[in-house]
């Protein structure tokens, strides 16, 4: 018996699939097919993929070509999977040549003609109309979001909007984005969604403008410096329609989730601590160093490592503390937020101008969990125990600088395919907003008693 295998994604089942399915069966006698998982294709990049693993498998299963249906989920699978099923032949589309060659040493390989003028990327964008997306303020985030663009199908960047001509032309220059406006209504014209990464001051009334043009809206953190702002935000996202996402890109990556959701497995027992620190010492000109009213390390930093202690405890904390290290001029260098909760206690801590050790530690009655800078792009952890000597560790894949993730859950929602609402949560943006709100009061008071907030 001659026993071929094969794998794909199979995406939007397409004719394409069902002849490549067809011409495999007609290599052998018995044909098997791999299907990828959702966090596979994710790992190797493709984050946009529609059908779930089960929808997929079930519409390989309906053609009744595959005569045994498996799941792949990792790297060097292929190799494993054609000695343990005595596979003769590994056939695959002929846009793959040359990929697979190494697995002649196991079996024949068989590239068989592609089906000219159809894919699952095909189908993806005509289904869903590219959205247009513009750009608001053009500095440091802005450049980092340009580039992970071109790794996100389905959105296109074609405009840029800054109050100061001589950044935003550069910036439109740099990009080749198609236009650069300094006049917001003018720009919000032929867009269909904005991302906002302009002064942290300016993100609400950006958004909010922007929502009630019927605008979807993805926003660097903070989204709003007081509670009632934010509610607000997602009460009028809601009557227009609109997407509205903040962009924390760690609760968009991969590794992010599997860490949280390792947490609340028991793996650790009853959680009590979560310690989550991210410091850099920033350029003494950088935006967040030279403004001593909305820059510093708090609004920096602390929508990351409030991050965690959401996911762990929910929103619902028993009381919060601030402190900080300030400069001379009120700006914060170095703040810790401590939260306290019924069933246990968490600290974030954040840095300008103070270095320390950048990681997340959660505390359990059975073992602790500890991931390590970049704890934010959470690309490795560990869990430890009483026995030093047991250490498991985990390395989830991880893409690019993490901002992709976000990118196309922003896309996938707009589409309304988006599966993901409860990576980031409106109550634990709410609750990021009320925190926020607590400590610029305080800084308020303290340094800027006569001008208003
Ligand atoms: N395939 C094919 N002809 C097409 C599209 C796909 O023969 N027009 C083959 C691929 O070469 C592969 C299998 O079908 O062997 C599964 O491909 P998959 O990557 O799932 O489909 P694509 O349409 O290529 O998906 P995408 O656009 O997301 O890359």
């Amino acid at each position: 018996m001659v026993k071929v295998i094969t794998y794909g994604t199979f995406d939007l089942f397409h004719q394409g699939h069902v002849n490549l399915l067809q011409r495999a069966k007609k290599l052998g006698d018995y044909l098997i097919v791999g299907v990828t998982t959702e966090h596979f294709d994710e790992a190797r990049g493709k984050v946009n993929v529609v059908d779930s693993c089960l929808e997929r498998i079930e519409n390989v299963r309906k053609t009744g070509l595959a005569d045994e249906i498996i799941i792949e989920d990792h790297d060097g699978q292929k190799i494993e999977d054609i000695q343990k099923y005595n596979i003769n032949i590994f056939t695959v589309g002929s846009d793959w040549i040359g990929t697979f060659d190494y697995l002649n040493t196991f079996c024949k390989v068989i590239y068989l003609e592609r089906t000219p003028d159809i894919s699952s990327t095909m189908i993806r964008s005509n289904q869903f109309h590219i959205v247009k997306v513009g750009i608001i303020g053009t500095g440091r985030i802005a450049a980092r979001f340009m580039a992970e663009e071109k790794y996100v199908s389905g959105m296109n960047i074609i405009s840029a909007f800054n109050t100061e001509t001589e950044s935003g032309t550069a910036f439109q220059k740099k990009y080749g984005v198609v236009t650069y406006s300094k006049n917001y209504k003018q720009f919000l014209k032929g867009i269909d969604a904005v991302y906002i990464a302009s002064p942290n001051e300016t993100h609400y009334e950006y958004a909010k403008k922007a929502i009630q043009e019927g605008k979807h809206v993805l926003c660097e953190n903070p989204i709003a410096l007081k509670k009632q702002d934010a509610i607000e935000l997602f009460q009028l996202a809601k009557e227009q329609g609109v997407v509205l996402l903040e962009g924390i890109k760690t609760a968009y990556c991969p590794g992010f989730q599997q860490l949280i959701n390792t947490a609340r497995s028991g793996q650790i027992g009853e959680i009590r601590d979560v310690v989550a620190c991210f410091t850099r010492l920033a350029d003494p000109d950088a935006r967040e160093c030279i403004d001593n009213k909305f820059g510093g390390a708090f609004l920096e930093y602390a929508a990351y490592t409030l991050l965690p202690i959401f996911k762990l405890y929910g929103t619902n904390y028993k009381d919060v503390k601030i402190h900080s290290i300030h400069r001379e001029d009120g700006l914060d260098l170095y703040t810790k937020i401590d939260l306290i909760y019924d069933q246990g206690m968490a600290t974030a801590k954040c840095g300008v101008g103070v270095k320390t050790e950048g990681q997340l530690v959660i505390s359990g009655s059975k073992g602790y969990i500890l991931a390590e800078s970049p704890w934010w792009l959470t690309k490795k952890f560990k869990i430890r125990y009483e026995d030093p000597n047991k250490v498991e560790t985990f390395e989830p894949k991880f893409q690019g600088d993490g901002l992709r993730y976000e990118m196309s859950e922003f896309v996938a929602q707009i589409n309304k395919i988006g599966k993901n609402k409860y990576l980031l949560t409106q109550n634990e943006i709410v609750a990021m907003s009320e925190i926020t709100e607590i400590f610029l009061q305080k800084r308020l008071q303290e340094w800027f008693s006569k001008e208003p907030f």
